[in-house]
């Protein structure tokens, strides 16, 4: 696939779906499902960063076989472009698997093996205790969002959303390691690497910012900002590999939407050469349209639990 003209941040979170249900720690997640259905016929789960909604989808599909009946989500996300993206394809998504989906204030899914509601709110999480008032929540679930934020904050400004013995399911947190294979010039990949994940907010300061890089390990001490123990991590470390001369799924879009990421990043960075950079991302885009280019990025999984 040649470099695409243009750039949908919809379209790299759905490409992304197929990467995250190969990297997700197993382990962690059938403690995260087993502990879930557990609290009752009745779960409801807020989950924030939720982007095209494919967390919704994964622990539908995970509860459809438990003891649980109903599940109610609260979907938030700060973009309204994800927001009714989660809609249509989560409408679309419950139609095809059988339910019959009615879009009121809340999306609600019938005549299937759980009765869905989804409540979509376009907003920022650090100003959701206002917003939701006393309403509390079986879970919380953020997949590949802390990294962007300070994460004892938003730990601290989610807490009081959960209920005591309730769940935090944090899975796919960047953890410092990118790879691209095979190597176009060892140096200069070394390089690219290391200011990529400078750009990332907050290293250095991870006091004041965000975890940048090492968000996943930082999740790994954030006992304190959960308020309970953690009960388990594991890694989820996406691996994109070509296979038969392309890639599955949407992926080779996937693909060039990391490189797009550390184009904008990098571009007229101050300890890279403009012509040097340039060259590598044509070889790296030759890379995919040719179906040869791995991209492996170490992430983490993590459960905890409110005392
Ligand atoms: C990398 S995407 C992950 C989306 C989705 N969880 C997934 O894994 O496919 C991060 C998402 O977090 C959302 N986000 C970032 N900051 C946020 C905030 N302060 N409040 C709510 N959502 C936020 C972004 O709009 C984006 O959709």
């Amino acid at each position: 696939m040649p470099e695409p003209e243009t750039y949908s941040y919809p379209r790299y979170l759905n490409a992304k779906k197929s990467v995250d249900a190969r990297a997700l720690n197993r382990r962690i997640w059938t403690q995260f499902v087993d502990r879930l259905s557990s609290r009752g016929p009745l779960i409801e789960i807020l989950e924030v960063g939720g982007g095209v909604g494919a967390t919704v989808q994964r622990i539908v599909e995970g509860l459809e076989d438990a003891s649980v009946k109903q599940v109610h989500f609260t979907f938030v996300d700060l973009e309204a472009a994800n927001v009714e993206a989660a809609q249509d394809t989560l409408r679309q998504w419950a139609t095809r698997r059988g339910y019959a989906v009615d879009d009121g204030e809340r999306q609600t899914w019938a005549g299937g093996p759980l009765d869905v509601s989804v409540r979509f709110i376009t907003g920022d999480l650090f100003d959701l205790t206002d917003e939701l008032e006393d309403e509390t929540f079986d879970a919380v679930v953020a997949q590949a969002v802390l990294d962007l934020l300070h994460i004892p904050a938003a730990l601290r400004a989610l807490r009081p959303l959960l209920r005591p013995g309730g769940l935090w399911y944090l899975p796919i947190h960047f953890d410092g390691v990118t790879a691209f294979e095979p190597p176009v010039e060892a140096a200069l990949d070394a390089r690219i690497e290391r200011l990529y994940h400078e750009s990332m907010p907050g290293v250095g300061d991870e006091e004041a910012g965000p975890a940048g890089m090492h968000a996943g390990r930082r999740l790994l001490t954030c006992r304190p900002d959960v308020g309970g123990p953690l009960l388990d991590a594991g890694s989820s470390d996406w691996v994109v590999l070509p296979r038969g001369g392309g890639y599955p799924g949407d992926e080779a879009y996937f693909l060039h939407h990391i490189l797009h990421f550390v184009e904008d990043e990098l571009s007229g960075h101050p300890e890279l050469d403009r012509s040097a950079f340039t060259d590598w991302l044509q070889a790296r885009r030759q890379q995919i349209d040719d179906g040869e280019l791995i991209y492996i990025a170490h992430q983490l999984d993590v459960l905890a639990r409110s005392p």
